[in-house]
């Protein structure tokens, strides 16, 4: 009797009276798909038992049934029953209800903060092939150990569900992973930090969030390098703050500019990525980072320092990030395993004096309650047992080899008319065009080739024309690579001024 009401409420066709024309009842599909109370895949009654429930002649849900699947609304199964079309966009059918939901309350005004880049294009089919992407330089997940994340995500999930560690207040996991986090970056980074010096967060972009918020007053001056990356300084303009520049070299950042600045105005803090510059690659030199540590000591300012993809160095060592150095105090340090594990795996982390983290945990409950438990424990579990190592070496070998051939493509396609450098580590590669090229245009004619590629203008914070591409090189296998320069050749070659 309950389920009778629902039907026939969830379709609008009265709650009480009996009777209704297969039209009612098409509509009335049609408006609780279109405005999601029947979601894509949900199933429906029989067409007996329907028919039952609204009172009607079966032959009346029977044509209805039929007419909404010729309509791609329904699809029925053999043996299984009756469904919400799951792979059905429901605008069409929004529209054809006559009904529209309309825009949120016409006189409200919703406050539009800062963006940055525009979104991806759609993973489709293109005429050659597929839609190929230069990203800013993301891992291949086609290179993760699958058969090793199984195992490890079916252990976590049972061990937490067993444990409780999936209630609120259990902490368990983030605590397992904290310690996890502490020994790798040791290892691997010279951070000598305890579990209370990191705070957690889901990627990259929270971390510089909760920094920043805890930081920036409005109207405080924020300094990012000439060429930097968007979603930072996105959110310090969404926080009210001044946002700004000075140069980069092929040293990294000109940090005589830095100090030129603090004797005009008080900064807050300034923005780095020093291991490999975002999106130029070049690494800072160590007597820039002393100067820096020390101006930030002496002018009292922070150093938000991103070290986004520390594990790729293919010549030498890697530097130590600033944040490794015993003395200093304003270091705020920022790292994810995006680059590892690639962006569906959100965990990121603050690196902080104790303090600090502690504040900015408890700013992170205004956003986020607490991180996946069943993330963190699989997580912790893959760096304890070394995977996550192991997997970083395997994969940098094929990191290594594409970075060679992406060089070797560029040399051969485009010889005298681009400059490149091999960077020092890192997922991409920055390449200037001469002058006569029109990178913004290459760009959209790259799109129509079937290729995404970021024009340089796009890393600018002050909407400067820049004649360069940031070419992430590691998420394509080399015969893609070489595809995709193909594409980018033809671009190219449409693209002179
Ligand atoms: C400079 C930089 N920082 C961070 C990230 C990753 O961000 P998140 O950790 O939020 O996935 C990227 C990804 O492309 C990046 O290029």
């Amino acid at each position: 009797m309950v389920q009778m009401r629902n039907w026939r409420i969830l379709l609008d066709l009265g709650g009480a009276s009996q009777g209704a024309s297969y039209r009612d009842i098409l509509a009335g599909l049609s408006r609780a798909i279109s405005d999601g109370r029947l979601p894509p895949g949900a199933p429906l009654p029989g067409t007996r038992e329907m028919a039952a429930m609204l009172g009607v002649n079966r032959k009346t849900v029977i044509v209805a049934y039929e007419e909404a699947a010729i309509k791609g609304w329904l699809v029925s199964e053999q043996r299984r029953g009756t469904f919400v079309n799951a792979a059905f966009d429901p605008e069409p059918v929004h529209a054809a209800a006559g009904r529209g939901r309309g825009d949120f309350a016409p006189d409200f005004q919703a406050q539009s903060l800062p963006s940055y880049f525009d979104d991806l294009p759609p993973n489709g089919r293109i005429r050659d092939g597929r839609m190929m992407y230069f990203d800013n330089g993301s891992p291949d997940h086609r290179l993760l150990p699958q058969a090793i994340l199984h195992r490890h995500y079916r252990n976590a999930l049972r061990d937490s569900l067993r444990s409780g560690r999936v209630r609120y207040g259990n902490l368990e996991s983030a605590q397992q992973l904290r310690v996890a986090l502490a020994g790798m970056l040791g290892a691997t980074r010279a951070l000598a930090v305890s579990p209370a010096n990191i705070c957690l967060t889901q990627g990259t972009q929270m971390a510089l969030h909760l920094a920043a918020a805890a930081l920036i007053r409005p109207g405080d001056t924020v300094v990012v390098e000439r060429l930097s990356y968007p979603p930072a300084w996105a959110i310090f303009q969404a926080l009210g703050a001044r946002v700004d520049v000075v140069d980069i070299d092929a040293d990294g950042c000109v940090v005589q500019q830095v100090e030129d600045l603090c004797r005009r105005r008080a900064i807050r803090f300034i923005y780095l990525t020093p291991h490999h510059q975002f999106p130029s690659t070049v690494s800072l030199r160590a007597d820039r980072r002393e100067k820096l540590l020390a101006l930030a000591a002496q002018h009292a300012f922070s150093i938000i320092e991103e070290d986004y993809d520390h594990e790729y160095h293919f010549a030498g060592r890697p530097y130590p990030p600033l944040a490794s150095d015993a003395r200093q105090r304003n270091v705020i340090y920022i790292g994810s395993l995006s680059k590892l594990l690639g962006s569906s795996f959100r965990c990121g982390f603050v690196v902080a004096p104790a303090n600090l983290v502690a504040t900015l945990e408890k700013n992170q409950h205004l956003l986020a309650t607490h991180g996946d438990a069943v993330m963190q424990k699989m997580l912790a579990d893959l760096i304890a047992d070394g995977e996550l190592r192991r997997h970083v070496r395997r994969s940098s070998k094929h990191y290594r080899a594409r970075q060679e051939v992406l060089l070797d493509c560029l040399q051969r396609g485009f010889g005298d008319g681009i400059a490149t450098r091999v960077p020092e580590g890192g997922l991409a590669l920055w390449v200037t065009f001469s002058e006569e090229v029109d990178v913004d245009a290459m760009a959209r004619h790259a799109a129509d080739e079937g290729l995404f590629v970021r024009s340089g203008s796009q890393f600018s914070p002050q909407g400067e024309a820049i004649n360069g591409v940031r070419l992430g090189f590691a998420s394509m296998a080399p015969d893609e690579l070489v595809r995709a320069v193909a594409r980018l050749q033809r671009a190219w070659g449409k693209s002179r001024r």
